[in-house]
């Protein structure tokens, strides 16, 4: 008898994005997207990589499905990539570009793995970031024509469809932090952008409803859990605003129709123009199932000099991957059960929870990736807990099938279960993957 059993019907798999591995960047019609482009700025990207060829999965698709079949893997989440579909982000489609991704899900079908769509992760065609990208109020309309173009073509056959993924990174990581495309410092744009892709979502679900598809519909979003690093009052009052952003924005804008108001108050606080969020009411459209992205948590300390949150993240004393994040899986299973709480949750899916570890081949050709292992265990216990305590998950897929792509750290941040040569594009599943694989297949673990 198993210690850790997960309800029947539960979905195992991993989950990727459509830059991340598809490489072959001009093939077949393909226009540039703002990654492209950001990748030609030196600096940008560690050691100045690009996703030019990554794992060249838009032409190995097939070996990469017939992987997964091997490894017992029950679903797969990835992502379309709007420049192969829509070369001018609007109006003409390339079928050739379409078609890929149909022939992806037949063959993922074929393999009985069932397909979990992500319309858009963060690859914008660079044509439209041309016409102002997210902050430019058409990005709504764009969105629900690329979205509509997919329900099309692939309704009949892909039953879980995620609008976004991380809006968060879309928004503040590239309008805010600068560090991923479009590169820009200013949280009123980002928060603008963050505003407009709510909407963008809100339409694509009425559209999905209207069009009476036969499946389910969601979005994925990331949470990043925010401690006060000491007990003091200043200290809880940085965590606290830390939350607004990396917890509650998007969640409080979907379930409650309103982003939240001690940030609002601070942003306005601190001179930020905020766009007039007249229509919040169309954010709120019934999703089927939340899509769950967690990793690790964040500590913060009182500073008076660090704008706009008064605050520095602190590291604390435990565990790390190599990536620098810290290993806490208490906070995967808190962040569930207050997720229903506090915002009555529909199911949930974990679309993303993984680890980076600089895995290395030993002589014999393996990769005996412990580590993550352990990460995984631990991070399947704490969902597993959750849902004991009555908490609705269906599915875990792992970030990621293999390494691929990591954005900002390029090839250097490995999160795959199956290594890749970058060189020669050699796929090699790490000990993990046939760890997993013995997880898929008792559906649990001890
Ligand atoms: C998430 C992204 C995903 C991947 C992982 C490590 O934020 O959605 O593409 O980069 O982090």
């Amino acid at each position: 008898m198993q210690k850790y059993e997960f309800p029947k019907g539960f979905k195992w798999g991993t989950a990727t994005a459509s830059y991340q591995i598809e490489g072959a960047v001009k093939q077949d019609g393909r226009t540039e997207s703002i990654w492209d482009r950001f990748c030609q700025t030196p600096g940008n990207i560690l050691h100045n990589d690009t996703g030019e060829v990554a794992n060249d999965h838009y032409n190995r698709y097939k070996e990469d499905v017939a992987l997964m079949k091997e490894l017992g893997h029950t679903a797969y989440r990835f992502s379309v990539s709007w420049s192969r579909v829509l070369p001018d982000g609007i109006g003409k489609v390339n079928e050739k570009g379409l078609q890929f991704y149909s022939n992806l899900v037949d063959e993922l079908i074929a393999a009985g793995i069932e397909p979990m769509l992500t319309i858009y992760h963060w690859d914008l065609p660079q044509v439209l970031q041309d016409r102002g990208g997210w902050q430019n109020p058409d990005s709504v309309k764009w969105f629900e024509e690329y979205s509509k173009v997919l329900f099309d073509k692939l309704g009949d056959r892909v039953k879980f469809w995620i609008t976004l993924n991380e809006p968060y990174c879309t928004a503040f990581i590239g309008n805010y932090n600068g560090i991923h495309p479009p590169g820009l410092r200013d949280l009123g744009s980002a928060i603008l952008v963050s505003y407009n892709l709510m909407l963008a979502h809100g339409a694509a679900v009425r559209l999905f409803r209207k069009m009476n598809l036969p499946g389910e519909i969601g979005i994925t979003l990331n949470f990043t859990p925010a401690y006060p690093s000491t007990d003091s009052e200043d200290d809880k009052l940085v965590a606290r605003y830390v939350d607004g952003l990396d917890v509650r924005w998007f969640v409080d804008a979907i379930f409650k129709g309103s982003f939240p108001q001690d940030l609002l108050e601070l942003f306005k606080e601190k001179g930020i123009s905020l766009p007039d969020f007249s229509e919040m009411s169309s954010i709120t459209e019934k999703i089927d199932f939340l899509g769950v992205n967690y990793y690790f948590p964040t500590w913060h300390q009182y500073n008076k000099n660090s704008w706009p949150f008064c605050g520095d993240v602190v590291r604390r004393d435990i565990p790390h991957t190599d990536r620098e994040w810290a290993i806490h899986p208490e906070s995967f299973e808190k962040l569930l059960i207050r997720l229903k709480d506090e915002y009555d949750t529909p199911k949930m899916y974990i679309t993303e929870n993984g680890c980076s570890y600089n895995d290395v081949l030993t002589e014999n050709g393996e990769i005996l990736d412990y580590n993550r292992i352990n990460y995984l265990s631990t991070h399947f216990k704490a969902v597993h807990s959750a849902i004991e305590k009555g908490i609705d998950i269906r599915g875990y897929m792992v970030w990621s099938l293999y390494d691929n792509f990591e954005w900002a750290f390029g090839r250097y941040s490995r999160f795959g279960i199956i290594y890749h040569d970058f060189e020669t594009l050699k796929r090699t599943p790490k000990q993990s993957a046939y760890w997993l694989r013995d997880v898929i297949r008792s559906n649990g673990l001890d």
